[in-house]
């Protein structure tokens, strides 16, 4: 089956790399003879037809801006039957054969109910979290990651003037990576992540050894899944007597122009999503697995598990003192 028009849309939390994404979609899509219709606001834009044709102007200039040009949303709609039925409806209307769904797993969901429907959809991971567990990198990691660094490096500066303790939170619901790896790039003291039990006796130990040693300044980083970043920094500088503040991160680590690894990655997904459209393939998501672009089923991708690095959470801790 040759598909002649397929549609794309960006869904759930914005990732930096998701223009880059899309920018890729509608290239590959034009130099394959495939018309590109953008949806907006997620799956709204198929419930409520707001979508558009795309040519290859339509994507200049965007290739590394954050946000999404196509704008996202959260659709509770489509979750019922009447909004999936309205978003077929949609493709109907455009001729649209296929979709490729740039989100996260709750996006991922929602490709394989319209998959299942006839409208073969492919997804493209694109969430901060790095919490799909089928790729080892998602889109947009790589750029919040690198944010989030840049802002613990500066707040490194004062907390070594003052010679205080700086609890760090970053983003990361139900995932601890950017933690972990941010704690990693900054040297933290301590890293709190939602995989990974602690107690407060045990961060006070680990700050008062490198005080035994000579260590004035300390970072601990926390994970927005685990949070009480303010409660911790209160209750540290009332055990140790250390000056400590807290600063929550935040939205900050979803925008800004995406890093060369996040632009890379994004083209090579979305074209290989195109690939697989083209031939009719659909239920499928794309991933990258030892550096290499792959594609899944999209229920085998939602069932696997996802595993973190214990090892380099190990690595971090004895080398942040
Ligand atoms: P993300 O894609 O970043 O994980 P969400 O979990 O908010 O973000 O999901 C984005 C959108 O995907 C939802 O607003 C909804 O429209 C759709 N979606 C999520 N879960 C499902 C589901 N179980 N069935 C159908 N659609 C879903
Ligand atoms: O999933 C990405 C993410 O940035 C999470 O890290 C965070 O918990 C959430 O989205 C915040 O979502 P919102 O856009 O609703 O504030």
């Amino acid at each position: 089956m040759s598909v002649k028009t397929i549609g794309v849309l960006t869904s759930g939390g914005d990732a930096p790399g998701m223009n880059a994404a899309l920018r890729a979609v509608v290239r590959s899509a034009i130099a394959n003879g495939i018309k590109v219709y953008g949806i907006h606001r997620g799956y709204n834009g198929l419930i409520n037809d707001d979508v558009e044709e795309l040519n290859l102007r339509s994507v200049s200039d965007i290739i590394h801006k954050g946000g999404t040009a196509l704008f996202t949303a959260r659709s509770p709609e489509f979750k019922t039957e009447e909004g999936m039925q309205k978003a077929i409806e949609t493709c109907k209307k455009y001729g649209i054969e296929g979709c490729v769904v740039i989100g996260g797993d709750g996006s991922y969901r929602g490709a394989r109910d319209l998959s299942l429907r006839g409208i073969p959809c492919v997804g493209i991971p694109g969430t901060i979290d790095n919490d799909i567990s089928c790729t080892d990198i998602t889109v947009g990691f790589d750029t919040a990651m690198n944010t989030a660094v840049e802002m613990i490096d500066k707040i490194r500066d004062t907390a070594q003037s003052h010679e205080r303790c700086t609890v760090c939170e970053v983003m990361g619901r139900h995932c601890g990576d950017i933690a972990l790896h941010v704690g990693v790039a900054v040297g933290a003291t301590y890293i709190l992540v939602p995989e990974i039990e602690f107690t407060f006796e045990e961060i006070i130990k680990k700050i008062n050894k490198g005080q035994a040693s000579g260590k004035k300044h300390f970072i601990i980083v926390v994970a927005e899944g685990v949070g009480g970043s303010f409660e911790l920094a209160q209750k540290i500088e009332e055990t140790t007597g250390i000056e400590t503040r807290a600063t929550i991160l935040g939205h900050v680590q979803r925008g800004g122009n995406a890093s060369v690894r996040d632009r890379v990655l994004a083209s090579q997904m979305g074209v290989a999503a195109v690939e697989l459209l083209k031939k009719g393939i659909g239920n499928r998501v794309i991933a990258s697995r030892d550096n290499k672009i792959v594609d899944f089923d999209i229920y085998e991708a939602l069932q696997m598990k996802q595993e973190f690095d214990k090892h380099l959470y190990d690595v971090a801790l004895e080398i942040g003192i």
